[in-house]
């Protein structure tokens, strides 16, 4: 989703917005902009695609200013043009946003009748044109945004800069994220952490209906009454991130590789690996006293949440209810006090998800949120965290905080088990064990690139695919297909197994690959029937599995790709690895943009 930066600072801003806003483009975006004052003159510069074509305009026509905003818009209103690109300007100031104004065409058709003449199609035109009228009405700028802020509805992160105000950005937060930077004689304004990184590591995060007014020197933070409030000054650790993919092409490429060893530290902030225990004190929920868990998550981190109802429901026999958040913050779904409210993202900022986070907290439930970024919302808004520690993921398609979510999970529904009584203390000790070669496993899964490599290449030639699994396997198929489609374009869609005769078998014929996701598990003989439902119909199947899973199939397979023998609570985790490389080198041959593929946003702050 969009990003905002603002810099009061005392060199030429201009190249510091660029830089900041590369470093927000892994939140996805079709237009950037950034705009300076100096001297009393207010200018822009706005580009459509990537930041590289803003860098190229700003050599040709650079723009001058210690003070600036910079913006890379995902379009929500208007397609994504130049004239559409933030920052919206009026003759006295410049605006940037992040989300959606919902009353914005309410408000346009008033401030049109009072004379204002609209540029553009956005809905972050009437910020501009509405603060700009209350100046017009003699208010000062921090009367402007004070009076004009409870005018506005919806999502938003806004920043603004006034012409003749060379000391004085203002920033005002109602959902979307924003920090504001602290530096010696220069403040800065991000929507993380990670964009504020080479400037500051010392932040506040403004809250909902928070506005904050930022000079060289000072900064106020207001509430959404206009009461000044302190916010709690905190030292980030995005500063230790630099953007950078290495020696690898694409940060999705570098970010599968990453994942033995961060999935090594997620699991090692649950289990007590030298003991063979978990380690309770890094949970602070008594499983026991919980009936039930409500999860909701989007994307991705819903499908490991749809694993981890497996892990919770057979481990620690406690039922969840999972939904895509979407539906569940509107479905009215009812809700026990005794349950627990679980959620899962990896950026912690989602708004559907954030959305449900706060309608169960209304209810009255305890909250509780697997997150990536240890700073946001979701995180600061639950009482319980449980931490992966994944790192900052750049490429949209995820995939290492995909596996530190499940393997964050693992360890919660053995966590679960061990206080409900529902394992062993043997049993607890085996489950660690399995849980602690999840590393080792991974590092050989990794092994297959070439192979999903070579299988890619015949991947790259379809049209749809379909992906096939079933217990923790079906959510790993809806997984696959969603990296798949996301990145290469390729339509696919994953499927239950035993799903498969009751309506998608019509689409079986010698031009649809089938992805089989089987290890020698207790479902693997009943997916074996279903593969031959396939081969009956001239499906080409590309099975992975183990090597007692391709010696007990005796069906002929386009490829077959064999994963070492492993414990049955690990494989959705190790399985996911040629998942992965499967979509990332089929994207690879289509030529699409593995990291920033069209339409998507890192991190979906809007309805
Ligand atoms: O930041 P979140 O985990 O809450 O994001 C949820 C989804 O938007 C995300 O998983 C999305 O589906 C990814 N593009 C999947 O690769």
């Amino acid at each position: 989703m969009c990003g905002i930066v603002g810099i009061i600072g005392r060199e030429q801003v201009a190249p510091l917005l660029v830089d900041a806003l590369k470093r927000l483009e892994y939140r996805g975006y079709d237009s950037a902009g950034v705009a300076t004052l100096n001297k009393g003159v207010l200018d822009r510069r706005r580009a459509e695609g990537k930041l590289v074509n803003l860098d190229n305009l700003l050599k040709e026509q650079p723009l001058s200013g210690t003070i600036g905003i910079g913006h890379t818009r995902w379009a929500t209103h208007g397609a994504p043009t130049v004239r559409n690109a933030h920052p919206h300007t009026t003759p006295r100031l410049a605006v940037i946003h992040n989300g959606i104004i919902e009353n914005f065409a309410e408000l346009r058709s008033m401030l049109e009748k009072d004379g204002y003449v609209f540029e553009t199609e956005t809905d972050t035109e009437t910020v501009a044109h509405l603060v700009t009228r209350a100046l017009d009405r003699g208010l000062s700028p921090v009367e402007a945004v004070r009076q004009s802020l409870p005018e506005l509805r919806g999502a938003f992160a806004i920043a603004i800069m006034f012409k003749g105000e060379e000391d004085l950005l203002i920033a005002a937060r109602n959902g979307p994220p924003l920090a504001v930077g602290y530096g010696d004689g220069e403040m800065y304004l991000g929507s993380d952490a990670i964009a504020l990184a080479p400037f500051t590591d010392t932040l506040s995060y403004l809250e909902d209906g928070d506005w904050a007014v930022l000079t060289r020197n000072s900064v106020a933070i207001y509430d959404e009454s206009g009461m000044a409030v302190k916010r709690r000054i905190e030292k980030s650790a995005g500063t230790a991130f630099l953007v950078s993919k290495g020696n690898r092409r694409h940060f999705m490429e570098k970010e599968i590789h990453e994942q033995p060893e961060v999935i090594s530290h997620t699991l090692a902030n649950y289990l007590d690996f030298s003991k063979g225990t978990i380690r309770t004190d890094a949970v602070p929920v008594d499983f026991a006293k919980i009936d039930r868990i409500a999860a909701s998550a989007c994307g991705t981190a819903y499908y490991a949440g749809l694993i981890g109802k497996y892990w919770f429901e057979q481990i620690a026999r406690l039922p969840v209810d999972i939904d895509v958040a979407s539906e569940f913050r509107y479905r009215e779904m009812p809700l026990s006090k005794d349950s627990l409210a679980l959620f899962v993202s990896q950026s912690g900022e989602t708004a559907d998800t954030l959305a449900s986070l706060r309608y169960c907290k209304q209810q009255g439930l305890k909250i509780g949120s697997v997150v990536n970024v240890k700073e946001s919302t979701m995180a600061r808004e639950s009482d319980s965290i449980f931490p992966t520690l994944a790192g900052p993921e750049v490429g949209v398609a995820s995939t290492k905080a995909f596996t530190c979510q499940l393997a964050t999970l693992a360890s919660l529904a053995v966590t679960a088990g061990k206080m409900r009584g529902t394992i062993s203390a043997d049993d607890e000790r085996r489950l660690v064990h399995e849980l602690s070669e999840i590393p080792r496993y991974a590092t050989q899964a990794l092994k297959l690139e070439q192979q999903m490599e070579a299988i890619s290449r015949d991947l790259s030639q379809v049209k749809h695919a379909l992906y096939l699994g079933r217990g923790t396997s079906f959510p790993l198929a809806l997984e696959g297909a969603l990296k798949l489609k996301e990145i290469s374009y390729i339509h696919a869609e994953g499927y239950a197994a035993g799903e498969l005769k009751h309506g998608p078998i019509a689409l079986i014929d010698e031009h649809m690959p089938v992805i089989v996701i089987a290890p020698y598990d207790r479902w693997f003989e009943k997916t074996v029937s279903n593969m031959q439902e396939v081969a009956a119909r001239g499906g080409k199947i590309i099975l992975i599995t183990d090597s007692r899973g391709a010696a007990a199939s005796t069906l002929k397979t386009m490829h077959t790709v064999i994963l070492p023998d492993m414990p049955e609570i690990i494989t959705p985790i190790i399985y996911a690895l040629p998942i992965q490389m499967l979509a990332y080198y089929t994207a690879v041959f289509m030529g699409t943009d593995v990291d920033q593929p069209r339409n998507l946003a890192k991190s979906v702050t809007v309805e």
